[in-house]
């Protein structure tokens, strides 16, 4: 099994892109279910995640190809992947697939609206938390499905003549069950008032989508969503938007390891929070005409509390993230994850490199200290894992991390682009 081994102490100066969302392009590939043409998607990411969700939509009857890579220096990094469905020939998303990434469950969206019928395993995912699919079930009961949970199965049947469009205040701000409500909805008769909505960058990206492949959908990015339904819809091309969380770990890479570093093809827009207590931590930040400009040159790094919000707040996705930078803080700072119960098993990670945090509930007290120390540790989800590389970048000596098949679910080439920067940063194959 592949360790990623690094040698903290280097700064990091250079260009650093960034690649299309994770999180943007697995419900954009999933919408491809809700046309027989084809959806051809730009700048989709290479990633573990994403190889898992072409098999899951193959075994639908999806005919996937992948063509147009974009060069940079003589390497691939952006893939225009094109899907067609011209029939679906599973509506069952089965539990040895669906297993993997929890993600894949929200198929049970567009397979309702087009098939009327779907039945989707339970998922799996990262083992951050219980994750229920309660707001799914009652979204879609709202449409008019009809839904039975049996043998770790979510049966749902459409109405005889289709989903039928209503108004759903969602009880809890839910990314995944916005996407699948919004999905199911393009295709239902009438329209559909989505309340209480996340207002998530990838859930605008994905009404973008669905509206150039004919949906008429209003008020994304806001919490009250309208779809009004269509007959069908047509294929497009769309093109996925930047990683933010790729984003915000690069810059708190850079404000770790001190340096000056361009991360092209981004935008500041999409994670100001984020930014903004990575700047109160004493980076210097920039936009730039493709991207941001980050900047720490010998100023300390301050502490910071924040609090993990639905967007706009700050990301949980980079709550692992920012704690791995405050422990080298020259004060005391809190870290209040809000949105997942079980998300801090970076803690017990990041103090074998000498980090000193402690746990009281839902809030990490991060007492920074001066020196960290390189130490063999595990990563246990994804964004925790990349936590333990950037106190590696800073902690003196060699950290090596294993089961660093976290990290290819969502982190394109982490090694290769921090190399590329002057990290010493290497994958080891046993
Ligand atoms: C998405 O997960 C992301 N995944 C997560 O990123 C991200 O952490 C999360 O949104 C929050 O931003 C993808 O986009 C693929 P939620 P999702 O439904 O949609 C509770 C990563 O590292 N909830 O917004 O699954 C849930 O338990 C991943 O890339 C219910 O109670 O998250 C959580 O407490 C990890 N019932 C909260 O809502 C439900 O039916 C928010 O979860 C659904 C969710």
């Amino acid at each position: 099994m592949d360790r990623i081994r690094i040698v903290g102490g280097n700064e990091l100066h250079g260009v650093i892109p960034i690649s299309g969302a994770k999180n943007a392009a697995l419900p954009l590939m999933i919408a491809s279910l809700l046309t027989d043409d084809t959806l051809t998607l730009e700048n989709v990411p290479h990633l573990a995640d994403v190889e898992q969700l072409i098999r899951i939509l193959g075994n639908h009857g999806a005919d996937i190809s992948v063509n147009g890579r974009r060069e940079r220096q003589g390497e691939s990094y952006a893939r225009t992947v094109h899907f067609t469905s011209r029939n679906i020939v599973s509506t069952t998303a089965p539990y040895e697939l669906v297993s993997k990434m929890r993600a894949s469950f929200w198929v049970i969206g567009p397979l309702l609206a087009r098939e009327g019928k779907a039945r989707v395993s339970l998922p799996g995912g990262c083992a951050i938390g219980t994750r229920p699919v309660d707001l799914f079930i009652e979204g879609l009961a709202a449409l008019g499905a009809n839904i039975e949970i049996d043998g770790g199965y979510v049966n749902a049947t459409a109405p005889a003549g289709g989903l039928i469009g209503a108004r759903y205040v969602f009880p809890k701000v839910s990314v995944g069950a916005t996407h699948v409500l919004m999905m199911a909805a393009t295709l239902a008769n009438g329209t559909t008032v989505l309340g209480n909505a996340a207002r998530e960058p990838e859930v605008v990206d994905l009404a973008k989508c669905l509206n150039a492949m004919g949906a008429k959908i209003s008020g994304q990015g806001t919490s009250t969503v309208t779809i009004e339904g269509v007959r069908s819809l047509s294929g497009a091309r769309h093109h996925v938007l930047p990683d933010r969380i790729e984003t915000g770990t690069y810059a708190m890479a850079v404000a770790m390891a001190g340096g000056d570093v361009i991360l092209e093809d981004t935008e500041a827009s999409l994670l100001d929070t984020a930014l903004e207590a990575i700047r109160r931590a004493g980076a210097e930040i920039s936009e730039t005409n493709s991207g941001i400009r980050i900047v720490r040159n010998g100023a300390g790094i301050k502490p910071v509390d924040i609090v993990t919000d639905p967007f706009p707040g700050f990301p949980t996705d980079l709550q692992a993230q920012f704690m791995g930078l405050m422990t080298r803080s020259s004060g005391v700072s809190h870290i209040t994850e809000t949105i997942f119960e079980n998300r801090f098993m970076h803690v017990q990670e990041l103090a074998r490199l000498g980090a000193k945090i402690s746990l009281s509930g839902q809030t990490a007290k991060v007492e920074g200290v001066s020196r960290l120390k390189g130490a063999p540790v595990m990563a246990t989800d994804l964004r925790a894992s990349v936590s333990l590389v950037i106190a590696g970048l800073a902690a003196e000596g060699e950290t090596m991390v294993s089961r660093v098949y976290h990290l290819d679910r969502g982190f394109e080439r982490l090694e290769e682009k921090l190399t590329r920067c002057g990290a010493h940063v290497e994958r080891v194959s046993d």
